[in-house]
């Protein structure tokens, strides 16, 4: 299936795990694809965009910068995003300005940066990567959640704000995957990732947790014409595994 032929995507977090599984999917359906992330280096694209999000200038320019590479943008995803753990009590100044940068602030610059030269070129598609954790409480990540929360909002708004210019903006919430994001975490904890991973799986309905393709198949599908009357949308992928 060639669904994406003659477009062109944007994808952030491009070198983590669902982000790769994204970008392999959109060229394998025709799209040409600049890949943003911190090293893009192992990542094959159309164009690489290397860069700290945190830097409001070089997220600022992002959309323009993919535009003058690829000569369109139809497509932008904010995939990348940091996870802090613990309540409010164990949260650091430092594990605010993180989250909120790259889960939140970063996210919205590229939207405002994107979306006039989407309106300009007819429309676009734009997929944000929030989390069942950011639309309904999450046990003992309180700021991750929020953060996630805050881009599940941005998007419900933008959804309404910008479909007149023929954008739309919706967001994929995936509950655990497997991914080096939670791999990670659980190694950092002392567990053993596949270990942990398997036992994790036990938890879910479907009998295993989320692999980055199945969060891909969905972002695919959004940004999809399928998904033509669709904006402002949150879809929650999650094995039917509630959060708590
Ligand atoms: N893995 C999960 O269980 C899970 C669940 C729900 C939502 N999500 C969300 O999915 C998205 C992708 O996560 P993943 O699981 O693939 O994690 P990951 O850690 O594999 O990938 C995240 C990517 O974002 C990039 N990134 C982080 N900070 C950056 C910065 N300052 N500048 C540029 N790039 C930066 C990282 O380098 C990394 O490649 C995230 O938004 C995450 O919150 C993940």
């Amino acid at each position: 299936m060639e669904r994406f032929r003659g477009k062109a995507a944007l994808v952030t977090g491009a070198a983590g795990g669902i982000g790769a599984a994204i970008v392999r999917q959109f060229r394998a359906e025709g799209a040409i694809v600049a890949v943003a992330d911190r090293d893009v280096s192992g990542v094959e694209a159309d164009a690489h965009l290397p860069g700290d999000l945190l830097d409001p200038a070089y997220a600022d320019a992002l959309p323009t910068a993919a535009f003058d590479a690829l000569g369109a943008l139809d497509i932008v995803i904010n995939n990348a995003g940091v996870i802090t753990r613990g309540p409010v009590t164990a949260t650091a100044d430092s594990d605010w300005a993180l989250s909120l940068g790259v889960n939140v602030e970063a996210p919205f610059r590229i939207c405002r940066s994107a979306i006039p030269i989407m309106a300009a070129a007819g429309g676009g598609a734009i997929v944000n990567v929030s989390s069942c954790w950011g639309v309904r409480p999450g046990p003992n990540h309180a700021v991750y959640c929020m953060t996630k929360a805050a881009i599940a909002s941005l998007t419900q708004c933008m959804g309404m704000d910008h479909a007149h210019e023929n954008i739309r903006v919706n967001a994929v919430c995936p509950n655990e995957v497997n991914s080096p994001m939670l791999r990670t975490g659980f190694a950092r904890r002392g567990f053993d990732p596949d270990t942990a991973i398997a036992e994790l799986g036990k938890t879910v309905p479907l009998g295993r947790i989320a692999e980055p393709e199945d969060i891909a198949d969905v972002v695919a599908f959004l940004a999809s014409d399928a998904a033509r009357y669709m904006c402002g949308s949150l879809v929650e992928v999650n094995g039917g595994k509630p959060v708590g």
